[in-house]
């Protein structure tokens, strides 16, 4: 039965009753929405609205309906949409009690109430997902901080970078991103229950006692704007967003250094993919595909930023437009954060080919530069009689390290012997020891900061 039945001399046509149904996305809302109605009845009880055997009574029976529904006994069906089919349910097992249910409340602050719920244990479970990859990065970066690889910019080689230092770079994003998340459920943690439609109630509702029972922080200021604020929503999405940004870079990454062009990680077995026709291949499908999936999360983000657009006060049913894209969201996020967690755990790292390259195509160049310019030759000067000795070297075939002295010396007289030790591409990442730079020890300076804000983390 539609909640609102009486005021109709007609049924609703099949097809806008499929049109406008809910049920079968929402139902995902099953147990936020039975919370709420829990503490509803016992706020309604306890305020003197409802009567204490009615309260009980209510209370009771949505107790009975989750654990059918967790039981596999009561399957979500038939009605409009979650809270039709849980109020509907419940007249069916108690009668008029069920009834009352819905005094001084409106589906419009319960399914604002019901996605906040929602999206604040989500927001915690992401949170867990995101310290669980940062984890895995922390351990290669452990595993590998005496280790160099080429750090790119334009991808062409740049300078000589540390291996921890890379993963670290990583972790950095998705710390931010379990920050974010953090804030995202402190914006979801406020709670809308008791603007009624739209307008507030004439029943004598006590908020803080449902707040209290929810475990919400703070309780909505206006009513108009608590059935309508969809801005949590939207900020969850921003977050899904980038965190999926930070995946498909380091996937790109993945895909490029696991190639034989590159040849500095190999992907494991478990998480490669093969070719039906060349039997050579070896793919990485895995992360391709958290690339490709970056785009539908900013969907769902544009989609409901444009849903939100021009709504006018207060409750619209364009809001029902909101859960869709945030539960596929949700589920394509926590899926690529899962699986990359495990992935990059299994990777193997090259580590003597990524040193050889590290040392390849002049990533030391800099350094000469700073070694004429710390023995005071200006840093531009140095830029260019530095250019000038990369120049010869391509024209005959050279490299910086296997130029000798003399030749060093035919372009600045400033040069000496520890030319030589300079244009190592080891010494180079270890030259540079600022805070968050190639050192070995900045590199584990780096890992120890990230091991302190990870532990800071909640949930
Ligand atoms: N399914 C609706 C939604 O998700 C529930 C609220 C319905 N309110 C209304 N006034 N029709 O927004």
């Amino acid at each position: 039965m539609k909640l609102w039945q009486g005021r109709f001399a007609e049924p609703t046509a099949a097809d806008a009753d499929a049109f406008n149904e809910s049920l079968s996305f929402d139902k995902k809302l099953y147990k936020a929405d039975i919370t709420a109605s829990l503490a509803h009845a016992e706020m309604l009880g306890r305020c003197g609205i409802l009567s204490e055997a009615d309260a009980a009574a209510i209370k009771g029976g949505l107790e009975a309906i989750l654990s059918d529904i967790e039981g596999g006994r009561l399957e979500i069906s038939g009605q409009e949409d979650i809270h039709s089919f849980v109020e509907n349910e419940l007249v069916s097992r108690i009668g008029d009690a069920g009834k009352r249910l819905h005094t001084a409340r409106s589906r419009n602050d319960q399914v604002a109430t019901d996605f906040r719920l929602y999206v604040r244990s989500s927001a915690e479970e992401v949170v867990g997902l995101l310290k669980k990859l940062v984890s895995t990065l922390v351990s290669l970066s452990e595993k590998y901080a005496e280790n160099i690889m080429p750090g790119y910019t334009h991808l062409r080689k740049a300078q000589p970078i540390n291996c921890a230092q890379y993963f670290n770079a990583y972790s950095e994003m998705f710390l931010r991103d379990a920050d974010r998340f953090c804030l995202v459920r402190r914006r979801a943690d406020v709670m809308p229950l008791g603007s009624g439609a739209l307008a507030g109630t004439s029943y004598p509702i006590d908020r803080e006692i449902t707040r209290e029972l929810l475990g919400f922080s703070e309780i909505s200021q206006n009513s108009l704007d608590g059935v309508s604020d969809r801005d949590f929503a939207a900020e969850y999405l921003f977050a899904a967003s980038l965190a999926m940004a930070h995946l498909s870079r380091l996937c790109e990454d993945a895909i490029l250094y696991t190639s034989t062009e590159f040849g500095f990680w190999e992907m494991p077995d478990a998480y490669s993919t093969g070719s039906s026709i060349m039997p050579q291949k070896k793919n990485p499908d895995i992360c391709e595909l958290v690339r490709g999936k970056t785009g539908r999360v900013y969907g769902d983000l544009v989609a409901l930023l444009t849903a939100i657009k021009g709504i006018p006060l207060a409750y619209n049913k364009d809001l029902q437009e909101d859960k869709e894209g945030l539960f596929d969201a949700e589920k394509t996020l926590k899926d690529c954060l899962a699986i990359f967690a495990e992935m990059m755990g299994q990777i193997g790292l090259n580590t003597e080919r990524m040193e050889e390259a590290a040392a390849e195509d002049f990533t030391c160049a800099t350094d000469v530069a700073d070694y004429l310019a710390k023995k005071g030759v200006p840093f531009r000067t140095a830029h260019g009689i530095v250019g000038g000795i990369v120049r010869e070297c391509l024209e005959r075939g050279r490299t910086l390290s296997d130029m000798t002295l003399a030749e060093y010396k035919a372009h600045s007289p400033v040069f000496e012997e520890d030319i030589t030790e300079i244009v190592k591409a080891k010494n180079s990442a270890n030259s540079r020891s600022s805070v968050g730079g190639s050192s070995v020890s900045a590199a584990r300076a780096g890992i120890d900061s990230i091991r302190r804000r990870l532990a800071l983390l909640p949930y």
